[in-house]
């Protein structure tokens, strides 16, 4: 990630001192045409790169061929270029091995190989030829062994790159100390974490200027002694980003003394305040220290910074510290141009003066808590990125936004904007390719026949208000690859034209509007793995023809109505997600539907009239994590090769008509399982005590099955509900997804139906899912008694134990269930006396113990008496408030609750808003996922930063 932020510096490569030949008075010299050639021979040329280079007589003259030059005067070859270019050729690499032969150019100054793949071979040795090399660079082309002793003899050498290479082992760094005149080097992405004289590396050479030490696992400082006053140290550009360097680094870079320009130590663990000594850096030109842990003032450092790199500072990333203070004022740094704070804990609005910095091209803000409103943007004549996201900002968003010519990028999401966005807002954005305002309550109102002045790449709009017709200014878009306008409160049917757009589509969201009509064939209108969320419309007819390399589909909570058996073509490899859950399809799933599918962690079908069985090709999903088919008609058993899927996590087969005993794998294989819910099937048998290994379970229900037998004894191992003190494991339901390919990253929440009372009641949100910690065995004829070790389930909230034939007492330790909220034992067969300790359960706000043989006084508590009368009806025993029965000796009867304590009818009322509180609306119940899909491109990091600002806390 961190290698998005860094800087790239050019270097030039030649520096003047290669002249090429013109039209070839100068012939290539014999002995090195047949030395190139060999060289040749050693490589595998899959691309035809060296189509120029042959032994056959048009071809003669070396010094033409592709990569060459030669020298003017003397027609030695001076230079060898065959760098993959990383515009275009970036797959095209040439392979095979460097043949010995090179090193017979004894000439050569200029070499460069890199990001060719000569993957696990050595670098060659040096040792006594090429004398006159200057310039060397292998970057990334794989080699491996050992990097001592090769390179000793290149003592012209001055530049070297040997990055991102594979060396197992690279040795003290004291045999480079022998290319004295070496002025860059770049060793980043080599493991150098047993080099502890790296350091020394400056002292050696005094004509250093640039050192790249970027992602080399370099974690400890080891001060030179006297180190300033060794060498003239003339270095300019340090990178030693991506690191493990503490804050000791601190003291080595001041004793590089002030000649720094360009110092990178961004992604290290760089603690404590920033040091004040950069301010007399009086060359510096960027500093980047992003991606630390650095705390302190803002305004103080850059009090410091100002002392003599105010002018000269133009790049400045303190982006993911934990810095705090207000903005402060950046006018006297007059040569600015980018600024990077995000990610840090600043407060407080944009000063007055902010407006000043006209040279301005970035500023990134995103992820503080900064308030009140934007500037005045019409001082930033040059900002191409106004990055402010995940803020507090409020009031309206400025017209002098639109005056912005340069802005390509604006991501102002998560925010507090509100009022209206008209034309003028764009009136002069002609470059905006990104445009994001997602989660703000503002309006998007244009005239229906604005001709915006951009072409976007990203519309980012979530949760805008820009319906409720459909944005027709859309229709001038013809290029974008991300459009999110979901719940946008935009309705009717969706226009022809905007199914035809953009031919480079590769993330589509246009959930929770009310878009009708039916959806036209998408299989070929997506580039990439996309990502496509239809879902909470009313779309109808049959299920549209989707691309098969998908990486999400959400078409869930629609009208979709037919088959399901065009599903199984679109499950391809790169599929994530696929939720359908909540339509009208019918039909049976194929036996083998699911083959392709080995990246699938959710499938959810609920809430359909599918039938026949569940394929066996479930198994085939090592990936799985949410297997949802509640609400349809499956029959015949659970395949035992779901077995296989031992990531479940969630398994939802509730309401269908499956048969034959609980599988006892299930507490084998699936030892991951949070939410197992088989409610209301055909299940036979008893309860395999296998069950009780589901450590991680937090809701099981078995109810309205044919089950028998006894409950097991051991329902005390479900270790998470028997432990007091509750993990914080927010996670739980929550999964979070990513492909590269498409760089998008999702997440999902599961959504949790409970059935209560023959209500049902959902649940997608946490904390909400947190409390869910259910057994639910109701409906089924279970016998024997109640065992007592389920007392020990100390965390649980729900337990449903009615309509069995249950015999014995109610375990005297009830009581011990402190967070119980809804205990049903009626309609069994239970005797004795309500246990004393019930009083203690304070947070009962559902009791029902009808129809047993209860007997005796209904203990006394608040919570008991408040209770109808009904909850204790049919135990003819019972006596006490609130039945009407006296007991022995009881005076005169009291009816009704006697409940005056306010604060338990306070928490009371607290659990009931949560309880009723689900966003299921009644009867309408549902397992659905809830995709918040994001819109990322794979090289903005900033951008993955946003997704914390996502739904996830958005949601609510
Ligand atoms: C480096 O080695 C690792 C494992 O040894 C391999 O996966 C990787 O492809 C290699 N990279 C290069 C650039 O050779
Ligand atoms: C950052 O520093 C704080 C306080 O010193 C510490 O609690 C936290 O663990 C640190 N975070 C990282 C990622 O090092
Ligand atoms: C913006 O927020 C600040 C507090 O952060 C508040 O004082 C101010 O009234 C708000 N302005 C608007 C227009 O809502
Ligand atoms: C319950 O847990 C105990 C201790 O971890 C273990 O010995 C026992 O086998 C478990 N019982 C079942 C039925 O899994």
């Amino acid at each position: 990630m961190s290698s998005f932020f860094l800087f790239f510096l050019l270097v030039d490569p030649v520096s003047g001192f290669n002249l090429g030949v013109g039209d070839g008075q100068i012939q290539c010299i014999g002995s090195e045409r047949q030395a190139l050639l060999n060289f040749k021979q050693g490589l595998i040329d899959d691309y035809g790169h060296l189509s120029s280079w042959g032994s056959e007589e048009a071809k003669r003259d070396c010094c033409k061929w592709r990569g060459i030059q030669c020298s003017f005067q003397t027609g030695h070859v001076t230079m060898l270029d065959l760098h993959v270019s990383e515009l275009g050729d970036s797959n095209k690499p040439l392979r095979g091995k460097i043949n010995h032969s090179l090193l017979e150019l004894q000439h050569l100054n200029y070499l460069d190989l890199s990001c060719n793949d000569f993957q696990g071979t050595l670098l060659p040795n040096f040792n006594g030829s090429l004398s006159k090399l200057r310039y060397l660079n292998f970057s990334n082309v794989g080699f491996t062994g050992t990097l001592s002793y090769q390179l000793r003899n290149l003592s012209s050498l001055h530049s070297l790159d040997l990055s991102y290479n594979n060396f197992t082992k690279v040795e003290n760094l004291e045999r480079l100390s022998h290319l004295s005149y070496l002025e860059t080097l770049d060793l980043s992405g080599n493991s150098l974490g047993k080099v502890s004289d790296w350091v020394h590396i400056v002292k050696n050479h005094p004509y250093l200027t640039n050192l790249h030490l970027r992602s080399c696992d370099l974690a400890t400082i080891i001060p030179p002694s006297n180190s300033r006053a060794n060498s003239p140290i003339s270095l300019s550009v340090l990178d030693l980003s991506s690191n493990n360097l503490s804050s000791s680094v601190f003291q080595w870079v001041f004793s590089l003394n002030s000649s720094l320009v360009h110092v990178n130590l961004s992604y290290n663990q760089l603690e404590g305040t920033i040091p004040s000594f950069f301010g007399n850096f009086c060359r510096l030109h960027t500093l980047d220290l992003a991606g630390n842990n650095l705390t302190g003032s803002l305004p103080v450092f850059l009090e410091h910074l100002s002392v003599c790199a105010e002018s000269s500072l133009e790049i400045l990333r303190l982006g993911m510290n934990q810095l705090h203070g207000s903005l402060p004022d950046f006018t006297r740094f007059s040569s600015l141009k980018e600024l990077f704070v995000y990610g840090n804990q600043l407060n407080g609005s944009f000063p007055e003066t902010f407006s000043q910095l006209s040279g301005l091209v970035v500023l990134d803000v995103a992820g503080n808590q900064l308030t009140g409103s934007l500037p005045d943007l019409t001082m930033f004549p040059s900002l191409k990125k106004l990055c402010i996201f995940g803020n507090r900002l409020n009031g309206t968003v400025t017209e002098s936004i639109g005056s912005l010519s340069k802005l390509e990028f604006l991501y102002a999401s998560h925010n507090f904007f509100e009022g209206v966005i008209t034309e003028a807002h764009f009136w002069n954005l002609s470059q905006l390719q990104e445009l994001y305002f997602n989660d703000n309550p503002l309006a998007l109102k244009f005239d229906s026949d604005w001709l915006p002045p951009f072409q976007l790449d990203v519309i980012g709009l979530m949760s805008c208000k820009l319906g409720p017709r459909f944005p027709k200014w859309l229709q001038t878009q013809k290029n974008f690859s991300v459009l999110d306008i979901s719940d946008a409160g935009i309705s009717g049917p969706v226009p022809k034209w905007f199914w035809d757009l953009s031919p480079r589509l590769s993330f589509l969201n246009i959930s929770y509007n009310q878009l009708s009509g039916m959806v036209p064939d998408l299989s070929s209108k997506f580039i990439g793995s996309p990502g496509v969320d239809l879902s909470s419309n009313l779309f109808e007819g049959p299920l549209p023809l989707l691309p098969s390399n998908a990486l999400s589909l959400d078409l869930s909570k629609n009208k979709f109505l037919g088959s399901i058996s065009s599903v199984c073509k679109i499950i391809g490899w790169t599929l994530n997600f696929l939720d359908l859950s909540g339509n009208l399809l019918s039909g049976v799933l194929a036996d083998d539907c699911f083959r392709n599918g080995e990246q699938l962690i959710v499938v959810n079908m609920a809430e359909n009239n599918l039938s026949g069985k569940i394929p066996t090709s479930v198994g085939s999903l090592p990936m799985l994590q949410t297997l949802g088919l509640r609400n349809n008609s499956f029959s015949g058993e659970i395949p035992l090769s779901l077995r296989n899927c031992s990531r479940l996590r969630f398994l939802d087969v509730s309401y269908n008509r499956l048969s034959g005993k609980i599988p006892a794998w299930i507490g084998e294989s699936q030892l991951e399982l949070v939410f197992l819910s088989l409610q209301s099937n055909e299940f036979h048998g008893n309860i395999p005590f296998q069950l009780c290994r589901l450590q991680n379970i937090r809701l099981l229900d078995l109810s309205i099955n044919n089950i028998s037998g006894t409950i097991p004894n051991c329902l005390q191992n479900f270790t998470h509900m028997s432990r007091k003190q509750l993990d914080n494991d927010s996670n739980t339901y929550v999964y979070e997804f990513s492909a590269s390919s498409g760089g998008f990253t999702g997440r999902y929440v599961d959504r949790a139906v409970i059935e209560w009372k023959g209500r049902a009641h959902t649940y997608e949100k946490y904390p909400q899912l947190q409390l869910l910690r259910i057994i639910n065995l109701a409906e089924n004829k279970l016998s024997g008694e109640i065992p007592g070790e389920i007392t020990s389930i100390l965390a649980m909230v729900g337990l449903n134990l009615s309509r069995n034939y249950l015999t014995g007492m109610i375990p005297q330790e009830i009581g011990q269930l402190k967070q119980l909220q809804w205990l049903d034992l009626s309609r069994n067969r239970l005797s004795g006396d309500i246990p004393a300790s019930m009083a203690e359960l304070h947070f009962l706000s559902t009791v029902d113990l009808s129809y047993n043989n209860l007997s005796g006084r209904i203990p006394t508590s608040t919570q008991l008496q408040s209770f109808d009368a009904s909850s204790f009806a049919g135990n003819v025993n019972l006596c006490g408030p609130p039945v009407i029965r006296n007991c022995p000796g009881d005076e005169r009867p009291q009816i009704g609750p006697t409940n005056d304590d306010d604060q338990d009818n306070e928490e009371n009322d607290e659990f009931r808003n949560w309880f009723y509180g689900g966003l299921g609306s009644g009867f309408s119940i549902g397992f659905w996922g809830f995709l918040g899909i994001l819109m990322l491109r794979p090289s903005w990091r900033r951008v993955l930063f946003q997704f914390l600002y996502k739904k996830g806390t958005g949601s609510s």
